[in-house]
């Protein structure tokens, strides 16, 4: 095993270091309206299918091939995959697997940085806002706060500010860096979540008697089966992915800083478990209750907005609100800073691994990456005085939602349909539960693949019907002077992904370039 890359130093650690990594703004920001504007209470039921049916068979995939892949001293999803699918098929066409593989983990990690560090940044922002006061004044509304909050080019502080802790964070290395701050941040972050879901739960109908916080509640458990669609569907399968933070390359990557029979099954459940405690019981009881009580069912549809401009609403109402505001917009910012550590680390790896840049410099290069990266969604608003985010939706259709789903496919085909029973073999080495034989069989080789081609075919028909094929999508459509941020981010999309394909190959190549020739024989 390769020493030189680092280990976990505890099991509590390293668990909390998962948990970090999967709870993020995808439970608290993202979770929230997404589950709101597709029904609530019905959102549920496919959301729990998902979790179930891929989220469960897949996050024991990326656990088991990153602890396989660290055993060859490789933390990113170019040689993970090439790994695997060499097992089954040809050096020559394994490298075509772990290249296209690579190249979606390089595009996610790298272009969901672009505007996920700015929600972390804002975050931190409006936590300083709240103790200040800044968005108390009532003469304006929230959503004429966050525009002006937005345009204004002193508040990109910020996010640097934010991209200094991560570099920071990871810098230190994973035990000395990544474990010690997630021991402290996560542990803040689940009691701030428990402060704010008492007070949801004590909130009463504090603005409209028939808007109170427990019909919040029944908003989200209680279903009406009028509002199921496909769409809510894909909606949750695509939260699925995100929250647990599959087909990212970044679960894959903590995983292979694993001692080669630590066991993955029982930290696969647990990282679920802790993910599903912050998502539904705390994400699902304090944010929605709270905005609910104070602006009723409409007012919690708000996508982006509900977390940034909804919820500064209730606080302004709220007695208390500026603790309460303080309190939410830090747990949102642990939450962001927790995962996103995640992304910085697989960048940091890739340089260290792939290019032989030590750990220290590699950080700076992705701390000035990701300001270059992020400047088109900082700039946007600043440049066009709207409030609109083109270039963020754009790029989030393409890298925080599609491709995701995509690698997730190739994992699981890889996994279930060639490796087959090695890979079961290789699962649940270490394990004190092991995944039985039939389980194997009816998910990953049959119930998971299913389930995500049928869902990638309805979400690619989703997407054509809601125009984003066009060359303008339509959601654009009656703001022409704004498409051009459209198509920087479809560039931004395209060019990220060639140099991630590139990138991923030269690697595999340079590592395993004599069985790939075949000058000899693999194993
Ligand atoms: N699971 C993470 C979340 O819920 C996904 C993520 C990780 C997104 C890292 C961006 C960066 O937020």
């Amino acid at each position: 095993m390769d020493e030189s890359r680092g280990n976990w130093g505890s099991k509590v650690g390293l668990i909390l270091a998962m948990a970090g990594n999967a709870v993020g703004l995808g439970n608290f920001w993202r979770f929230p309206y997404v589950a709101a504007s597709n029904g609530g209470g019905v959102f549920m039921i496919p959301y729990f299918f998902a979790l179930i049916v891929i989220g469960m068979p897949l996050m024991m995939v990326e656990w088991s091939i990153g602890r396989y892949g660290g055993k060859y001293g490789h933390g990113t999803m170019g040689p993970i995959m090439y790994l695997q699918a060499k097992q089954a098929m040809t050096p020559k066409k394994a490298i075509i697997v772990g290249s296209l593989s690579g190249m979606i983990a390089f595009g996610v990690t790298i272009l969901v940085n672009s505007y996920y560090n700015q929600l972390i940044g804002w975050s931190l922002g409006y936590g300083f806002n709240s103790l200040t006061g800044g968005y108390m004044d009532s003469s304006i509304s929230t959503g004429e706060f966050f525009a002006s909050y937005i345009q204004n080019p002193s508040n990109l502080i910020f996010w640097i500010i934010s991209l200094l802790v991560l570099a920071f964070a990871v810098m230190k290395g994973i035990e000395k860096g990544i474990e010690s701050w997630a021991k402290i941040m996560m542990p803040v972050l689940y009691a701030f979540g428990i402060i704010l879901c008492v007070r949801s739960l004590t909130l009463g109908a504090p603005v409209n008697p028939d808007w109170s916080s427990l019909k919040g509640l029944n908003f989200i458990w209680n279903p009406d089966f009028s509002q199921l669609s496909w769409g809510s569907a894909i909606a949750a399968s695509g939260q699925i992915f995100f929250t647990l933070s599959l087909g990212m390359g970044i679960i894959q990557n903590y995983a292979s800083y694993l001692k080669p029979d630590e066991d993955i099954i029982t930290a696969s459940v647990a990282t679920i478990s802790l993910n599903e405690f912050a998502e539904v019981i705390l994400g699902g009881t304090a944010v929605i209750p709270i905005a609910y009580a104070f602006l009723g069912e409409e007012g919690i549809k708000g996508s982006i907005g509900l977390a940034y401009m909804a919820l500064p609403n209730v606080f302004r109402t709220m007695t208390g609100g500026g603790i309460f505001g303080a309190v939410w917009f830090l747990l949102l910012f642990f939450a962001g800073i927790t995962s996103a550590i995640a992304m910085y680390n697989y960048l940091v790896a890739l340089l260290e691994e792939d290019a032989g840049i030590n750990r220290k410099k590699g950080a700076w290069i992705v701390f000035f990456g990701y300001i270059i990266v992020g400047l088109p969604v900082a700039l946007e608003p600043i440049l066009t005085k709207t409030a609109e985010l083109i270039y963020f939706t754009e790029v989030d259709n393409w890298i925080g939602n599609y491709l995701l789903i995509v690698l997730g496919l190739i994992e699981i085909v890889i996994i279930g349909w060639c490796v087959k029973d090695r890979a079961l073999e290789e699962m649940n080495k270490g394990g004190l539960w092991k995944v039985p034989k039939w389980y194997f069989r009816l998910f990953h080789q049959f119930l998971t693949p299913i389930t995500i081609i049928t869902f990638l075919i309805f979400f690619t028909l989703d997407y054509a019907k809601a125009g984003n094929f066009n060359l303008v999508p339509s959601y654009v459509a009656n703001m022409p002077s704004l498409v051009i941020w459209v198509n920087l981010g479809r560039i931004a999309v395209i060019g990220v992904l060639i140099v991630g394909y590139i990138q991923s190959y030269k690697a595999i190549k340079n590592k395993y370039k004599y069985e790939i020739d075949g000058i000899v024989e693999f194993s």
